[in-house]
């Protein structure tokens, strides 16, 4: 596959599919980007209302993908999406990106995204010949580290300072690292 890749792709494992976002899947963004719980230690505040989310989601469908793809995270033997998994910030001469991710709590403590990570992670070292995966992560967020770990980041650094504004409030964070061939 080229790494100048237009369209995303549909990625597939065990018990996931990783595809595009579709309008008819409004409900469940705003189940994952409106739960002020579920977000407490993400990097951007919790979606008010639906009208919100149905804003968000034309931006995150409008995507460009050479910086940033997310894709719907659907359980296969449901068809319902569970979570999201995304890469952003990619920076294409240094060959790196950041990633994100994201599941209902309902869904957590399954190994979904541990398999859709594997998939994501897969999909950037093979496909978009991606050197280096990190994520920023709080360091009171202990299930984001774990995932991180499991998929074979590193703790590089941090606290980064202040690095985060969520509703006035700063939050610094960490900074995984994940280079081609480390994962898991
Ligand atoms: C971060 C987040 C995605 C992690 O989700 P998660 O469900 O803990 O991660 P996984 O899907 O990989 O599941 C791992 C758990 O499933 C268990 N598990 C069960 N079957 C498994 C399998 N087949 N493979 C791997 N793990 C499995 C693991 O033991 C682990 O259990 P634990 O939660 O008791 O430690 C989730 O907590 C979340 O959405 N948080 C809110 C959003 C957020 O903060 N995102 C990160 C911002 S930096």
């Amino acid at each position: 596959m080229a790494t100048s890749v237009k369209k995303q792709p549909t990625l597939d494992t065990d018990r996931l599919r990783l595809r595009p976002f579709r309008t008819s899947d409004l409900k469940t963004l705003h189940a994952l980007y409106g739960d002020p719980e579920n977000l407490r230690y993400w990097g951007v505040s919790p979606s008010p209302d639906l009208d919100t989310t149905r804003k968000m989601m034309r931006w995150h469908l409008g995507y460009h993908p050479a910086h940033y793809v997310i894709w719907a995270v659907e359980e296969r033997s449901s068809k319902r999406v569970v979570g999201m998994i995304n890469y952003h910030r990619r920076e294409k001469r240094e060959k790196r990106v950041d990633v994100g991710w994201l599941i209902l709590p309902e869904h957590q403590s399954k190994g979904y995204m541990t398999e859709a990570g594997r998939a994501l992670l897969r999909h950037l070292i093979d496909d978009l010949k991606v050197h280096k995966v990190e994520a920023l992560i709080r360091a009171v967020n202990k299930p984001s580290a774990a995932l991180a770990k499991r998929l074979g980041f590193r703790l590089e650094g941090g606290p980064i300072r202040d690095r985060w504004l969520v509703s006035g409030a700063w939050h610094s964070v960490m900074i995984y690292g994940l280079i081609a061939g480390e994962e898991r």
